[in-house]
């Protein structure tokens, strides 16, 4: 087996990712599509998009590397058989979704939908905008993207805790970060909850009308990372008791979200089309070619996928 043999390659736009890859590498590659002939003896398998639905046979494949953060699409697949090594893109994703995690939070402290509607109707009214610093802000699931939302709100002089899996040592402990079992705890305090769990079994419908009752009036519930992770007939229940009092969503238990969903009408929601770490050619490329060079050198590859985690 040549380890350095076609790199299948699966994309919306294959070209402009093609482009964006050689260029980081400042060199073409071996690449192979779908329906070309050599498919067959693919070793690498770089999956922009989601994977087809009818498999593919790759007898030769070695390495499955995916566009996305999430591999929820990957647990099952028969492609990631033994043998073969499944590697996630982080790239900017971190900073991608800390800048929407701020953003849309300022966005409502500021009250920025008021500035535009006075400016529209050229009036000049003041009032006190509020002000994030010295709020707190809890992230469930603290990992790369959790810790760079963390460090942004850190960065506006919020109070940050994060959750993990862990274990959690004890001078994590000292820096703020908790396991799963001390987060009914800390809800009651939180002025900002945070959703970033990976889709697994163990973190479906994690938020339950119980957690969502531990949070507290005025509370804002992000979530981020995937719609599977919400019961979302209680978080509707619950943002009509007021707590959370208000969500931001970007995922769905079903994505597009139908025209009819309650979610759409709630005035306390606001709803983005999965779009805060949206990938692009050049950030995949560069992630996607940093982790070809490591192949070629035989060095380990990163962000690589823990089978039995299933994250
Ligand atoms: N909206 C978008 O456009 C978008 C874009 C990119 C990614 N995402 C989503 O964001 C998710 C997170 O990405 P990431 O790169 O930050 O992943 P990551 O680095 O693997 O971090 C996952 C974090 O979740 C924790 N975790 C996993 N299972 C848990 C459980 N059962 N209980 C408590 N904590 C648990 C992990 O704990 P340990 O640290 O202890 O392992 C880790 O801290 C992805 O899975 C994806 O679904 C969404």
């Amino acid at each position: 087996m040549n380890p350095h043999g076609p790199i299948l390659i699966t994309a919306r736009d294959p070209d402009a990712l093609r482009r964006a890859v050689e260029a980081a590498r400042g060199a073409s590659m071996p690449w192979v599509g779908p329906d070309d002939a050599g498919v067959a003896e693919a070793v690498v398998w770089f999956a922009s998009s989601a994977p087809p639905s009818v498999p593919y046979r790759l007898p030769a494949l070695r390495w499955i590397h995916t566009g996305w953060a999430g591999v929820d699409h990957w647990v099952d697949r028969p492609e990631w058989g033994e043998g073969v090594t499944l590697t996630r893109t982080v790239g900017d994703f971190p900073e991608r979704i800390a800048q929407y995690v701020v953003g849309h939070l300022l966005a409502g402290s500021l009250d920025v939908a008021r500035a535009a509607g006075q400016q529209e109707a050229r009036r000049w009214a003041r009032w006190t905008p509020d002000t994030v610093a010295g709020k707190t802000m809890t992230i469930v699931g603290y990992g790369a993207i959790g810790r760079a939302v963390g460090r942004a709100a850190l960065g506006l002089g919020m109070r940050v805790r994060g959750i993990r899996r862990g274990p959690v040592s004890a001078e994590e402990r000292a820096a703020g970060i908790a396991e799963v079992v001390d987060l009914d705890a800390l809800l009651p305090d939180s002025d900002v909850v945070v959703n970033l769990l990976p889709a697994t079994p163990a973190t479906r419908r994690f938020w339950t009308a119980s957690r969502f009752a531990r949070c507290k009036t005025g509370a804002t519930f992000v979530n981020v990372s995937r719609g599977s992770c919400v019961d979302e007939p209680a978080l509707l229940d619950a943002l009509a008791a007021g707590r959370p009092s208000r969500a931001i969503l970007d995922v769905f238990a079903q994505e597009p979200l139908p025209a009819d969903h309650p979610f759409w009408s709630a005035p306390t929601i606001r709803i983005t089309p999965h779009i805060a770490g949206i990938g692009t050619p050049e950030a995949e490329g560069n992630a996607f070619a940093s982790q070809w060079a490591r192949w070629c050198r035989g060095e380990p590859l990163e962000h690589v996928v823990d089978r039995r985690r299933g994250y």
